[in-house]
């Protein structure tokens, strides 16, 4: 069937469409209720269907023929470890991870929260808590312990599964200080931590609180899968908002499962006994589905990888995985090719592997700016294919239907809506704009399956977040244009949300910790380009009469400040202390006009601003 087909019955007879879709897994009670309005007016999939996500991802496989293939290959340059799982060994691991879980009084709704680095054991977890209908919440290891409590307070977990430690290249991060640290500042203090020793550092446990995993493991009995609904809480990720409080995106089992088994043919040509690679983290999104999820129920083998695409040891990395295991499909952030084409710009390290298993590299988490793109092209001599996705829908809004009809490829645009996602883009009165203009991205509703449908315990936040500002449409926070072919060109967010390195991090939340320095006055945080990441934050701080300190001191301790309530990811290095910050006369600061000057992109300052000179002073000072 041609894209266009396809898109449109998407569009025309939605429920037809994914209940079809919805037959390409084994459910144990097929949904009859396919697209329903739940108490507060939201469109859910599949509410009566019974499921459970671990079965149709692992035992549905052993039980069909692929017990002996492998399902997951762990390959950690950092420890000079490798390990493959096949699908009945790993469907033996999570039931007996399962049966530690259920040991511990974790049960169908509980809340477990991860906090693991990239080892199986993430992988195994998260199968264990599908297993048993809890719901995981994966917290990113680069987030330091305030955004740790942040979560615990808000997902009241049971139970927290971490580590000893993770590694950076070849820094030991211990993980267990910082969960302490994250449980000490909580409200909510899980009833238990299972704590994963490795080898490359010893965590101190307390006692009648933190259990040794290998301990708990050695006396778990294997776990059953148990029966959920469709509608039935996966996961919750949370993901940057515009505020400091991160929002609980949540994800139910049915139309997760669908979306994304759906995806794995339609959108990345894969077949059952492949070998996918997404090179991402299990903390984010893209790990969620495409290094867990997606690959499993699609009947693949999966790469966990464990290391960085360059400095373990080389540029040379992904290529060596990429021959080694046979990757069909390699999918990460342009940020990982923008980092290997510094070190290997002509691509020589890649030329010592056998790359001919690889048929298409994807791209996602922001943009795939054409520089990186003309070289990807030039270097590996594959379809290279950008796809526009993000936390709230779990798989690609927007991208080059591959496994459908392979469209011409338009550098610089993540290609058409996917089917399910009526994508428009709007103006500020919520108007469809024309062909080439910029305007607000939007999805009309219903959403297609796996999209969230509310913010964990939060319906009201969900509505004013992503309903409210054009009735009848969800509000991506991403601004773009379509142009005359349909074509959709992402051109970056439109609210304080920014992208370091692939990474989600909101402005907004580093300005409030900023603010809470007691020297600062007022601060603007933005988004300034960066050749490598993306994007790297830039802080400009205007500080209290009375200020007693150097500015240099100040800088550092608001960098340090930010560093320990977020994290290290947040790679907040730069602040300027400035003596006025451009505003309108209303008193909002014209943030946008700084990053456009900054950047040096054209910009009009507004006829409102209170100040035209502080601009001036501004750029004075960087020497723009
Ligand atoms: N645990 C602890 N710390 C972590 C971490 C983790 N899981 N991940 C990152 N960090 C730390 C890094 O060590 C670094 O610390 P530093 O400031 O002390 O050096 C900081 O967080 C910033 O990390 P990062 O943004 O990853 O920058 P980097 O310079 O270490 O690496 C890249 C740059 C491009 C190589 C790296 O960002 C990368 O591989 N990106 C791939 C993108 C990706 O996976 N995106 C996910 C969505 S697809
Ligand atoms: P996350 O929720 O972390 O996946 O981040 C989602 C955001 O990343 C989106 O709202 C976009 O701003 C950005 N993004 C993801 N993929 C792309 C892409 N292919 N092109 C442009 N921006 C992207």
């Amino acid at each position: 069937m041609s894209y266009q087909q396809e898109y449109q019955a998407s569009i025309d007879d939605p429920e037809s469409f994914w209940a079809e879709k919805a037959k390409l897994l084994s459910w144990y009670k097929e949904p009859e209720n396919v697209l329903s309005v739940d108490e507060n007016g939201i469109h859910r999939w599949f509410a009566d269907g019974e499921m459970n996500t671990c079965y149709m991802a692992l035992d549905y496989h052993v039980e069909n023929g692929r017990g002996d293939q492998l399902a997951l290959i762990y390959d950690s340059p950092v420890t000079d470890q490798k390990k493959s799982f096949t699908y009945s060994e790993l469907r033996d691991e999570v039931a007996l991870c399962a049966g530690m879980l259920k040991h511990q009084g974790v049960g169908k709704g509980d809340r477990v929260v991860i906090y693991l680095p990239m080892v199986p054991e993430a992988l195994i977890s998260m199968l264990a808590c599908a297993r048993l209908g809890a719901i995981h919440s994966v917290v990113f290891g680069g987030f330091a312990p305030p955004e740790l409590a942040v979560r615990l307070d808000d997902a009241e977990p049971k139970a927290v599964l971490t580590a000893s430690c993770g590694i950076e290249i070849n820094r030991i991060i211990e993980y267990k200080p910082m969960v302490d640290e994250a449980f000490r500042i909580a409200n909510h203090k899980p009833e238990v931590c299972i704590v994963l020793q490795r080898p490359q550092a010893s965590a101190a446990m307390q006692a009648g609180r933190d259990i040794d995993w290998h301990e708990a493991l050695a006396s778990a009995e294997p776990a059953d899968c148990v029966p959920v609904k469709g509608t039935d809480l996966l996961y919750i990720l949370y993901t940057s908002g515009t505020t400091g409080k991160p929002k609980g995106v949540v994800r139910e089992n049915g139309g997760h499962a669908v979306a994304l088994k759906y995806s794995m043919t339609a959108i990345y040509d894969m077949q059952p006994g492949e070998v996918f690679w997404a090179a991402s983290d299990v903390g984010w999104i893209v790990g969620h589905s495409y290094i867990v999820y997606a690959p499993l129920l699609h009947g693949c083998t999966t790469v966990l990888y464990e290391g960085k695409p360059v400095m373990t040891p080389d540029a040379g990395a992904f290529w060596r995985v990429i021959s080694e295991y046979g990757v069909k499909a390699i999918f990460t952030a342009p940020t990982a090719f923008r980092a290997i084409k510094k070190e290997d710009s002509e691509g020589k390290l890649a030329a010592q592997y056998d790359l001919s298993c690889l048929q298409t590299i994807f791209a996602a988490g922001e943009r795939l700016d054409p520089p990186t793109y003309d070289w990807l092209c030039e270097t590996y001599k594959v379809p290279v294919l950008d796809h526009w996705w993000q936390t709230e829908t779990g798989w690609a809004i927007a991208a080059n239907m591959h496994g459908l009809e392979p469209m011409p490829v338009k550098s610089g645009s993540s290609t058409m809506p996917v089917p399910g996602f009526k994508v428009k883009i709007l103006d500020e009165q919520g108007k469809q704009v024309a062909a080439n203009k910029q305007g607000f991205i939007t999805i009309k509703l219903p959403l297609p399956p796996s999209c969230l449908t509310t913010i964990w315990g939060d319906v009201d936040r969900f509505k004013s977040s992503y309903l409210e500002t054009y009735p009848g449409y969800f509000n991506t926070g991403d601004g773009g244009y379509m142009d005359d072919d349909g074509y959709l060109f992402i051109m970056g967010r439109v609210d304080d949300v920014i992208n370091v390195a692939g990474h989600r991090l909101s402005t907004g939340e580093m300005e409030e910790i900023i603010a809470k320095h007691p020297m600062v006055a007022e601060c603007a945080v933005i988004g300034r380009h960066d050749d490598l990441k993306g994007q790297l934050p830039m802080g400009f701080v205007l500080l209290k009469d009375s200020a007693q300190a150097s500015n240099e001191q100040i800088v550092e301790e608001l960098i340090a400040m930010v560093r320990q309530e977020i994290g290290a990811v947040a790679a907040f290095k730069e602040a300027h202390i400035v003596s006025r910050l451009p505003k309108t006369r209303s008193g909002k600061i014209l943030r946008k006009t700084l990053r456009c000057m900054v950047d040096g992109e054209p910009y009009t300052v507004p006829s409102t601003i209170d100040d035209p000179a502080s601009l001036d002073e501004i750029k004075a000072q960087l020497g723009l």
